[in-house]
Formats: structure tokens, sequence, C-alpha cells
């Protein structure tokens, strides 16, 4: 498994499957959420609401992952996921790392085999980016370690600023 880091938009990039950073109500938000939801188009929020009446109807439970299509965006699927909250007292590292190795899990599932994943936590929920960055690195190359035949075969870490890209290449170099 490859894993790259990008600074730019995660709307923008060519994968399988590009995560969301959402919010528990799966009913859309700002930052990641916000843009993915615009970029994907208004059937984006149906098929949230149509989980919200179906398979989730007391929405999604932080470290959980759930797929929709990609809809308008390049991406086939999306898969949203709910970070830890620093402000809401969520600050349990295995938390956040639950929303990658779910991501994970599930994109295998899917067959996708490239996903970009954006720095979960680090925007709204206030958890710090050297943080992200270790935990993210720790459960993307753990998840590899116990699956050496996993169909995914490129993680992206898609970055928004230059001091996250910084923070994310800091922890890769150790
Ligand atoms: N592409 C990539 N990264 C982005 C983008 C984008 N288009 N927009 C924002 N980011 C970055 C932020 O700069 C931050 O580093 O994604 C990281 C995560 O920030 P948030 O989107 O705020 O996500 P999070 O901290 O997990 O908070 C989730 O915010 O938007 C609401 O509905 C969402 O309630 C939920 C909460």
């Amino acid at each position: 498994m490859r894993i790259e880091l990008v600074q730019g938009d995660i709307t923008t990039r060519a994968v399988d499957a590009i995560v969301n950073a959402a919010n528990s109500s799966l009913l859309g938000g700002g930052g990641v959420d916000g843009a993915i939801h615009r970029a994907a188009g208004p059937e984006l929020l149906e098929a949230c609401r149509e989980l919200r009446r179906t398979e989730l109807p007391d929405g999604l439970p932080v470290g959980a992952a759930v797929a929709t299509s990609g809809f308008r965006l390049s991406a086939r699927w999306v898969i949203h996921t709910v970070g830890p909250n620093r402000h809401a007292g969520q600050t349990d590292p295995a938390l956040l790392a639950s929303c990658f190795r779910e991501s994970l899990e599930l994109a295998e599932s899917l067959g996708a085999r490239s996903v970009a994943f954006p720095a979960v936590s680090a925007g709204v929920y206030g958890w710090d980016a050297r943080q992200v960055a270790e935990t993210a690195f720790d459960a993307v190359s753990g998840f590899a370690a116990s699956r050496p035949d996993s169909g995914v075969e490129l993680v992206e870490f898609v970055l928004f600023s230059p001091g996250m890209v910084e923070a994310f290449r800091r922890v890769r170099e150790g």
C-alpha cells in the first residue's frame, strides 16, 4: 500500500473513495463536510437522509464509517466517518484511529483501490495536527500490515494547508 501526502481540496482527488469528516447527524456541516456536499450535489444529502431513515436512525457513532455514492464527485464513493470532538471531551486517540481503520475496512469491502483521507478531527473538532497525523499514520500502516494483500493500493492524506502538510511530513519522517 502506497501512502501519499497531498496539499489540496479533497473533492478534486481522482480516487475511488474520499472520506468525509462528518458529524453524527450526517446532515452536512462546514469544512470538509460542506465542501464534499457542495461538490457531490444535493443527492448526497438525500442519500444521507435515507440512511437516517433506515439503518442509522440515531446517526453515525463517533469512530464508525458508512458509505454512499459520490454522485457528482469523480470519486465513486464517499465514506462518511465521525471524528472525536475534543471540545466535547472526546480525547481518546482510539476513537480517531477507529475512523481511519473502519473507513479502510469499508473501502476494502467496497472494492475501492484508492482512498483519500482528510485530517479528520483537526479542524472544527479541535484536535492537534501532530496527534491526528500520528494516529492516522499508525492506523493506516497497522491496517496495511494486517492486510498485506489488501485491494486498497493507495491511501492519500489530502491536507488543506502547508502547516498541515508539514505536520504530516514530520510524523512520516519520524
Ligand atoms: N479538502 C481537504 N481538507 C479540508 C477541506 C477540503 N476541501 N476543507 C477543510 N479541510 C481540512 C481542515 O482544514 C482540517 O484540517 O480538513 C480538516 C478537518 O476539518 P473539519 O472539516 O473541520 O473536520 P473536523 O475537525 O473533523 O470537524 C467535523 O465540522 O464541518 C463540520 O459537519 C462537520 O460537524 C462536523 C465537524
